[in-house]
């Protein structure tokens, strides 16, 4: 009696899926940090969402978090998930000539930053991505990124000197914290957290979508709008994944991605203008006047490096971009 139970139960449990329509889907994995109610979470539900809708369900598309961006390129890389929407963090560690965006104040606003990125400039850094067993599909953002620590109120480049602030495992931005006479701590995103809570660091820097997304005003007191570098994200894809796609789905998946594009950007956007005050909300301490000619002069040295290590005419050309 007791295993008829279990077989009619085990049978009401196929009957779905016996019943359901014998309709071909491809799945599509594309990995994200950050909660799905954030500008990364927006871009990868829209780009889930459009593809489905333009290709009438015969694609699934499964998005997924991970707060390990250098973990989920180099999935992509070996093709373990599709696709990512990351930072631009880890990804000249695979793909250099990204590296000129990293550059901090280069961009003088966001319309100048999605100017330069849709612009050749950017097309033409997306085209080497491939020689990198990667697809470079389109730039989203993060926005501008803002420091954060829990010692003291940062009003001019000398209140960076000694703090020991997370970064990026990326090295103009290293460059830029050790200039400034920080000690830079590269680590993934996903260990952030237990770092600040344990001292290991005093603090970070992110865009305040990112700060408000996540909470960082339960382990950060003071936040200073240094709008230091812009932070590019790009949607990244297997190569396979696209080569598979015939001519049509490729072009519903490039408008996918544009759709994606249009969401995140609209979301940072929402989350710059409401973010200053919802943080004060939460406690925070948030320094609004920052003397940004100060940091930029205190930045000097490295600044020249960069025009030595970097490619200078890209980086001349993104800042004469009107
Ligand atoms: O700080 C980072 O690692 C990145 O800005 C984040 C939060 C993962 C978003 O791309």
């Amino acid at each position: 009696m007791k295993m008829t139970r279990r077989l009619a139960l085990a049978a009401m449990l196929a009957a779905p899926l016996a019943a359901a329509p014998a309709m071909a889907q491809t799945q599509i994995t594309v990995q994200h940090a950050l909660p799905a109610n954030s500008h990364t979470g927006v871009g990868a539900s829209t780009f889930a969402e459009a593809f489905q809708r333009l290709t009438n369900g015969r694609y699934r598309v499964v998005a997924q978090r991970n707060d390990n961006e250098r973990e989920m390129i180099e999935s992509v890389q070996i093709g373990t998930i599709d696709c990512t929407f990351t930072s631009t963090g880890p990804v000249g560690n695979f793909v250099p000539e990204v590296r000129v965006f990293d550059v901090p104040f280069l961009f003088r606003d966001a319309a100048h930053a999605r100017g330069v990125l849709d612009s050749e400039i950017g097309q033409q850094v997306l085209s080497r991505f491939q020689a990198r067993g990667l697809v470079g599909v389109i730039w989203i953002e993060n926005g501008f990124r803002n420091l954060t620590n829990s010692r003291r109120e940062v009003n001019t480049p000398a209140d960076v000197r000694g703090l020991k602030i997370r970064t990026m495992e990326n090295q103009v931005h290293m460059r830029a914290f050790t200039q400034l006479g920080a000690l830079p701590t590269p680590m993934a995103f996903s260990e952030l957290v237990p770092a600040l809570q344990q001292g290991t660091v005093d603090g970070q820097e992110n865009p305040i979508s990112v700060i408000v997304a996540n909470n960082l005003n339960q382990v950060q007191r003071f936040m200073t709008l240094t709008r230091h570098v812009y932070s590019p994200q790009v949607m990244i894809c297997n190569p396979q994944t696209v080569g598979r796609l015939n001519a049509a789905d490729r072009a519903l998946f490039q408008q996918a991605a544009v759709e994606a594009q249009r969401a995140n950007r609209a979301r940072v956007t929402a989350d710059d203008e409401a973010g200053v005050a919802e943080l004060r909300r939460r406690g925070m301490t948030v320094v609004t006047e920052v003397d940004t000619a100060a940091f930029q002069a205190a930045l000097a040295p490295a600044f020249a490096e960069w025009e030595r290590t970097l490619d200078a005419a890209t980086l001349r050309r993104i800042r004469e971009w009107r």
